[in-house]
């Protein structure tokens, strides 16, 4: 079990991460209709960036650790970190994850869904919708005394049962003060690495799912990974809070 717990301090805070949570999820959606055929994922990382200053946040993710934009935005194959370029023109069979974290007030939120250009195929839709509910069997886990294993439990009776593989090197996190937060929480379950969830509690959550096999690799940048069998990939991403009897999610717009 880790050691580390981060617990929110107080009503005060909470109402401060509550008044400016929107941002995150306002950009997601807002970003939306500008996902079309012809447009550069370069193109779409400034929109976002635009919109979140516009409201007087900032991306957590430029030059994190030397990152050099401001939302990671992963085509296809590519599982997460995917450096947006202007050289990535979209197609109308792509899918792609778009994923912002926001700093506001000194608070951090973390979230991120799938979006589709045009015509995809039945994998593909498949594939969104499977992650899809897949995060929402884990939201549906959060609740205090509940430990991390049951989470991981259901997902992969959910997920393993239709053949498809859980990214397993990549975690959920805390968000609070920092982007990244140990304790780190994989999905998929090392042992002796579970967590009871406490009210107050925040993380993130974000299944990645492949087709078929779980196996990734990282390119030569060192951000981008991909899947090992160059199959889809898709992945959702909530920021929730623990609450005194359940949850609230608090990437919504
Ligand atoms: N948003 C990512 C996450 O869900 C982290 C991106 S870090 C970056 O944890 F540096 F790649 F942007
Ligand atoms: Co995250
Ligand atoms: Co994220």
């Amino acid at each position: 079990m880790a050691k580390t717990k981060i617990i929110i301090k107080n009503d005060k805070q909470i109402q401060w991460i509550r008044a400016a949570s929107k941002i995150a999820a306002q950009a997601l959606d807002m970003i939306t209709p500008y996902v079309k055929e012809g447009i550069s994922s370069e193109e779409l990382d400034h929109i976002c960036n635009t919109f979140i200053m516009s409201l007087w946040g900032h991306s957590a993710c430029i030059w994190y650790h030397g990152y050099p934009k401001y939302t990671c935005i992963s085509l296809n194959d590519t599982i997460c970190h995917w450096i947006p370029s202007k050289n990535e023109i979209l197609k109308p069979w792509d899918i792609l994850n778009i994923d912002v974290t926001v700093i506001k007030d000194g608070y951090y939120w973390d979230t991120s869904r799938m979006y589709t250009v045009w015509e995809i195929s039945e994998q593909a839709k498949n594939l969104i919708s499977i992650t899809k509910k897949a995060l929402e069997i884990w939201i549906g886990q959060v609740r205090p005394w509940n430990f991390t294993w049951n989470i991981w439990y259901e997902i992969a009776k959910y997920v393993e049962a239709k053949w498809y593989g859980i990214v397993r090197e990549y975690t959920w996190h805390w968000v609070w003060m920092d982007l990244h937060e140990e304790p780190y929480i994989y999905h998929k379950a090392p042992k002796n690495s579970w967590i009871i969830m406490e009210a107050w509690m925040i993380f993130t959550i974000e299944p990645m799912i492949n087709v078929w096999s779980h196996k990734t690799k990282i390119l030569k940048d060192w951000w981008t990974v991909k899947t090992e069998d160059s199959k889809l990939s898709a992945q959702f991403e909530h920021t929730i809070l623990v609450t005194s009897d359940w949850f609230e999610i608090l990437t919504l717009a």
